[in-house]
This record gives structure tokens, C-alpha cells and sequence, in this order.
């Protein structure tokens, strides 16, 4: 009888294995065109993920894709990833239109945001429209500087307070409460006040829920559900979900607050309008969209924190850590310095348009911190053969269909080839004459092709304006050993050990 149910249970995972290769047979042809780790049967390379924690992803895939040279191959089980690292391969992935849709990982996330950054097809593409237009329009531009300044000196009022004099103190969260303040009113048209406030635990809420999350995505047990929601990790992500949700549902109350009043005529500005030039926030299309859709407010809240999310982290660690790698470099600090006194002198003047553009230093220097802290890596399901360009007389290589396609952003930004100093912080590699010999997809902080990024020049002048608001009154020093920086994996790369500063002011009586 026992040897029986073994007969039927071999059988039976044969039969399985025998399907499973038929279906997997083009996959397995093709991924031998590619080199990649040794894989066990069925397991693949799983294993080797398994073991690591998050913060651990990076290094480990970095290393097998400096032995095995982009293009590579991992199998995670049955499953084929294809990583690239390279800029001729990004671009063959990037430019192609079909390939759109964010890996099945990505799913992880649903749980805090649900509208463009993980929607396919059709409803991305009305959700993309609604993020566009008139948010990150060019004309849209100068009514965002007008909020990126406000904001900033706020921030510095609150720094000149409460900071000066008490020594080393980590900037993060404050440059977090700043550009959470700065989205809430250009995004959602809503002024939230999160600098004066300390009930606000949002930017912190995202920090730990994206490392969860990520945490998972390595973890192939932590996959199920079921299996999730009942460990301590998954309890505290639906606690942590709760809260950003609760937050996000708070700005889109008082955005409709704010309708309200304006209906009952009470104009926007007597409700203490954020616009001088009036931008129609990108909420208010969200609200229409809802009542259209008949969208729950669960549901919308999760739409609209994908913008909050993209647009508050990101610029808030990309300003943190510059701050502190100039703080840890004087002459590079002067020089940002020297070019801010040259287009401002003594005055105290909000920024324009036309100043942030005058830049040049400042601008290399945020375009090298976002080398080194974007989001390390990018995944994509396959929708259509991808065929990448053959190297020095080799064949063409196919990524078929069904595969993932990962692209590792971190290697890319550090391949020697193109960078000269590649671990170092060396914001020289965007002098002119350095960016013209770079292949353009060797740099890719925000993405290429349809999905790119839509915030990225919002980004860089709300990043430029908090920071040259902060150089231009304050003297920034930073204890930490450039030479010894620890990251961590959240959304972009962190510093492990966070963004302590000490801020000196420029004119003494401050
Ligand atoms: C330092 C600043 C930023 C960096 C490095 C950055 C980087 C990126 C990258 C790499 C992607 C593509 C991710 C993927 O395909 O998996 C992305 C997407 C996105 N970003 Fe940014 N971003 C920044 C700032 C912003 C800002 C300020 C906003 C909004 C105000 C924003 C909104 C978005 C949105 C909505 C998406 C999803 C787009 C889509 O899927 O169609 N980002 N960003």
C-alpha cells in the first residue's frame, strides 16, 4: 500500500516536472545564453536569496552581476530573472513600450499605495494623465517655487530656533516634515502645517513599511498572505498601513474642507490659499476621479499616497544626504556657496525660476547625490521578447516573454566604465565634458521610457531650493567619514547611520 502512494507520488511530481519543463522549455533555451550562478533543480537560485536580509539584497546581486556581467540570469525557483546592469541593455529594455508593468513583487506594496505607480495598462494610463496634467506642467513650475520657498525658509526659521548651538543633530526628519509640507500643498492643494506639528508620524511610518516590504520581497516564505499576516513583521505593516492611511485621509478631508468653504464663497485665498499663482492641485482631479469611479475612501486614500510617496521620500533623502556630503567636503561646499553669493549677493530673496536654473554647482552636486541614493533597482514583468544587442560580434540575446527583467540601477551607477570615481562622492562626473563622453543610459536616477518618473524636474528644483535656502544661511558640517558610509534599503538608498549635521550661521547675529 506504501509503496503504492509513493508509486502515485512520484508519478505525480514527475508528471508535474515533465509539465512544467514543457512550459518552461523556451525559457530554459534562452536563459543559456546568459551566464548566471549555478541554479539548483527546481529551487534555482532561491536559496541564496533566502538567507540575507534586505539591506543584504543589494550587495549580494551587486557581486553576482560583477561575476557574471550584465546581461545575467538568476532562477528564483522556477521563475527566470534576467539582471541588467549595463547601459546598452537598459536602453533596450527602457525604450521598449510594451514592457510597462511593474514585477510581481511590486504587488507587496499595494497595501499603502494603489494608483500610477503600480496600475497597468488603461488605468495607467488615465492615472498617468491625472498626474501630469497640470501638476508637473512646465508653466505649472513657477506656482511649485513659490511653496518650495515658503516652505524652506520656514525651515530655516525653525532650524535658526531650535537647532543652533546644541551641537550634531540628524536633519531627516525635519527635511522630511519640509518636503511632506511642500507635496501636500502643491499636490493636494492642502496645507498641512506637518513642520509646526509633532503629531505627524508619516515620513517615518514609510521609512519602516517600505523596509518591511522589501523585507518580504527577499523572503520567499514571507510571500503568502496568509503566512504574512501572521508574523510580527506583517502585524506591524497593517499597523503602519493604518496610520499612513489615516494621514493621507486627513489631507484629502481637509482639501474638501477647503471646496467646501470656496463653494459656500469663501475664495481660496481667505482659507489661506498656498498659491500666489494658482495651480489646480492634483487632488482635486483625484476627487473627480473618485466620485466617477465611486471609489471608497480606502481605496482613494491608497490612489493618491503613491504621489505623496514618490514625492516626499525621495526629495527628502536626496536633500538630507547632500546636505551631509557637504558637510563633510568644505571646498565643495564653498564653491556651492560662492555661486549662491553670485546670484543672490547680500540679499535675502526667495529663489526664482531663473536663479534655480543659474545653478550649475548645486545642480551637479544633486545630480551625483542622486547617483549614489536612487532607488537601486527596478523591476519589470516581460510582456514581449525583449532582444538586447549582441556584444563584440556575440548574438543577440532574447528575454522572453513571461521572464522578469531587473535592472540594477546600483551597479549601473557604479560600473567603473562610466564612472571615474565610481564609490566615491564625486559630483565633478557631471562636468560637461565628462556627461557628453557617458552613454546616456548609463545614469538613470529616475527611469526612462513611459514610466519615467514624472516628478523629476519637480524634484530637482524643490531639492535645489531647500537646499540652496539652507546653504545660503547656514554653514553645514557633518561628523560622519565620507570614506565610511553604511546604506540601507528603503525606497532610495539611506544612510545607515543617518544625517547628523551642525549648521553654523553665515551672518553671526542669527
Ligand atoms: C530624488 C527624487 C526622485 C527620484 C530619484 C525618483 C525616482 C523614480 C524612479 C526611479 C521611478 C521609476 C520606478 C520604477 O519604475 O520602478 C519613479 C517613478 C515615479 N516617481 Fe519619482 N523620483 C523622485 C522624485 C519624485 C517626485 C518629487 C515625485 C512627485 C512629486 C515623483 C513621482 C513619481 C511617480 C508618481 C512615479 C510612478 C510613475 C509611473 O509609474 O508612471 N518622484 N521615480
Amino acid at each position: 500500500m506504501i509503496q503504492l502512494a509513493a508509486f502515485y507520488a512520484l508519478f505525480a511530481v514527475l508528471a508535474w516536472f515533465i509539465s512544467f519543463l514543457i512550459s518552461k522549455r523556451r525559457h530554459l533555451m534562452l536563459a543559456k545564453h546568459f551566464h548566471g550562478p549555478p541554479a539548483l533543480p527546481l529551487l534555482g537560485n532561491a536559496l541564496q536569496f533566502a538567507r540575507i536580509s534586505h539591506n543584504e539584497l543589494i550587495a549580494t546581486v551587486s557581486e553576482l552581476e560583477k561575476k557574471y556581467n550584465s546581461p545575467c540570469r538568476f532562477w528564483l525557483g522556477t521563475h527566470l530573472v534576467i539582471g541588467v546592469a549595463d547601459a546598452d541593455s537598459m536602453e533596450a529594455v527602457l525604450r521598449s513600450s510594451e514592457n510597462m508593468d511593474k514585477s510581481q513583487h511590486h504587488t507587496f506594496f499595494s497595501d499603502f499605495i494603489g494608483g500610477v505607480f503600480l496600475a497597468e495598462g488603461e488605468r495607467w494610463k488615465r492615472l498617468r494623465k491625472m498626474v501630469m496634467s497640470p501638476m508637473f506642467q512646465a508653466s505649472s513650475m513657477e506656482g511649485h517655487v513659490q511653496i518650495f520657498n515658503e516652505q524652506s525658509r520656514l525651515m530655516c526659521q525653525l532650524l535658526l530656533k531650535y537647532k543652533i548651538g546644541k551641537g550634531s543633530f540628524d536633519i531627516r526628519p525635519l527635511m522630511s516634515s519640509c518636503v511632506l509640507d511642500i507635496i501636500c500643498q502643491t499636490a493636494m492643494g492642502t496645507p498641512m502645517g506637518v513642520q509646526l506639528r509633532d503629531d505627524v508620524s508619516y515620513p517615518k511610518d514609510i521609512s519602516e513599511i517600505a523596509e518591511i516590504t522589501m523585507e518580504r520581497s527577499s523572503k520567499v516564505w514571507l510571500h503568502p498572505n496568509i503566512v504574512f499576516n501572521n508574523t510580527l513583521l506583517g502585524n506591524r505593516k497593517n499597523e503602519l498601513a493604518a496610520s499612513i492611511l489615516n494621514f493621507v485621509k486627513s489631507v484629502i478631508k481637509t482639501r474638501r474642507d477647503i471646496k467646501t468653504n470656496e463653494k459656500q464663497g469663501i475664495s481660496e485665498a481667505e482659507v489661506k490659499s498656498p498659491y500666489k499663482k494658482f495651480v489646480r492641485p492634483y487632488l482635486d482631479s483625484m476627487l473627480d476621479y473618485a466620485e466617477e469611479e465611486k471609489l471608497t475612501e480606502d481605496r482613494l486614500a491608497l490612489e493618491v499616497n503613491d504621489l505623496m510617496v514618490a514625492g516626499s521620500d525621495t526629495s527628502a533623502v536626496a536633500s538630507s544626504h547632500a546636505l551631509v556630503m557637504l558637510g563633510m567636503d568644505e571646498e565643495l561646499q564653498e564653491r556651492v556657496y560662492a555661486e549662491l553669493r553670485e546670484i543672490f549677493g547680500d540679499s535675502d530673496r526667495p529663489a526664482t525660476l531663473e536663479d534655480l536654473a543659474m545653478m550649475t554647482q548645486l545642480e551637479m552636486v544633486v545630480k551625483e547625490t542622486v547617483r549614489i541614493t536612487c532607488p537601486p533597482h527596478m523591476a519589470r514583468t516581460v510582456e514581449r521578447d525583449i532582444i538586447l544587442p549582441g556584444k563584440e560580434g556575440a548574438k543577440e540575446r532574447i528575454i522572453p516573454t513571461g521572464a522578469t527583467v531587473y535592472m540594477l540601477l546600483y551597479n549601473l551607477h557604479r560600473n567603473p566604465k562610466y564612472w571615474s570615481h565610481p564609490h566615491e562622492f564625486h559630483p565633478d562626473h557631471f562636468l560637461p565634458e565628462y556627461e557628453a563622453t557617458r552613454p546616456k543610459f548609463s545614469y538613470l536616477p529616475f527611469s526612462y521610457g513611459l514610466r519615467i518618473c514624472p516628478g523629476y524636474k519637480y524634484g530637482v528644483y524643490s531639492i535645489k531650493t531647500v537646499l540652496s535656502t539652507v546653504l545660503r544661511k547656514f554653514k553645514v558640517k557633518s561628523n560622519l567619514d565620507k570614506n565610511n558610509l553604511n546604506f540601507r534599503l528603503s525606497i532610495m538608498l539611506e544612510l545607515a547611520d543617518g544625517y547628523p549635521v551642525t549648521l553654523e550661521p553665515r551672518v553671526p547675529s542669527e
